[in-house]
């Protein structure tokens, strides 16, 4: 485990990273109504490749509109999402998703009655094997990049300690370990940027610090990108480098949990009443 002074240095090391990098997301102006209500009210901002990014803000501040929007799960009214240098704001989720931006899902009834390791290899998407020409003319193409996902799988299985729970049926999880899985499925995809709506809600301090560890080891490892949307500010503070600041539908402030903490419309909006 990690202490709090490197985790900070994470942070430290993310941000010099993250300059190097550029912008992977760039969500421009984006407006969503809901009757006469501007849940999503022109709002922008920028995530930076290779950051663990933070959103906050009071509930009903617009921040899980936000994700659907830039996820393609609700339409925006106008704005644009730039992802990877693309327009992706007018594309139904799933192809947004094998561009490389997504979301994890719960475990549905479906996939309760597969097991660990089987949920795992029914996850990633462009496979060969479903391709009808391909699985035909080229077997080894296809068993080859079986073997990769089982690889990938095995390893994702060990890395967030659910080796030994890879024959159970998922629907004999506890909540946490749904959780792990949850986030592990999507990680088969091979995501560049994760987006998590309150990963942390229900999840006891052990587990949430083992959650913390494995998110920022995909980050270095595997060097996918995160948007985390989260009430718990100390999670935030250990592994957020930057943090956008949501309320009333738009951003309000960016910048460290230090810095939030020291800027009066961020207490006024929020960080006051929490
Ligand atoms: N499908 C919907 N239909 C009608 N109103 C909606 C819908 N989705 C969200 N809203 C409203 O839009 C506003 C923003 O909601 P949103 O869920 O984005 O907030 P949030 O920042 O994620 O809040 P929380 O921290 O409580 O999850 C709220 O007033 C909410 O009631
Ligand atoms: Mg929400």
């Amino acid at each position: 485990m990690a202490s709090e002074a490197s985790m900070h240095a994470t942070s430290a090391q993310q941000t010099s990273e993250a300059q190097q990098k550029g912008i992977l997301l760039d969500a421009r102006n984006l407006v969503r109504t809901f009757g006469g209500l501007r849940a999503v009210d022109d709002c922008s901002f920028t995530v930076t490749r290779g950051t663990i990014t933070g959103l906050i803000g009071p509930n009903g501040a617009g921040k899980s509109t936000m994700a659907n929007l830039i996820t393609g799960f609700t339409r925006a009214e106008s704005g644009s999402v730039l992802f990877d240098g693309t327009d992706i704001a007018r594309l139904p989720a799933y192809r947004i998703a094998q561009k490389g931006l997504t979301r994890t899902f719960q475990i549905t009834r479906e996939l309760e009655r597969m097991t660990v390791i089987e949920n795992l290899l029914a996850a990633p998407h462009n496979q060969l094997g479903e391709s009808f020409w391909l699985g035909l003319f080229s077997p080894p193409a296809v068993r080859r990049q079986e073997e990769e996902h089982l690889h990938h799988a095995l390893k994702l299985l060990r890395d967030f300690d659910l080796y030994a729970l890879r024959d159970e049926y998922a629907g004999n999880l506890s909540g946490g370990q749904r959780r792990l899985l949850e986030l592990a499925r999507v990680v088969m995809t091979q995501p560049k940027l994760l987006l998590l709506d309150e990963p942390f809600a229900g999840v006891n301090p052990v587990l949430a610090t083992r959650l913390g560890h494995y998110i920022e080891g995909l980050r270095q490892e595997q060097g996918i990108t995160f948007l985390i949307i989260e009430h718990n500010l100390s999670i935030v503070e250990r592994l957020c480098s930057t943090v956008i600041v949501m309320a009333l539908g738009r951003t309000i402030a960016e910048g460290t949990m230090a810095q939030l903490r020291e800027n009066p419309l961020v207490v006024d909006a929020y960080l006051g009443e929490a």
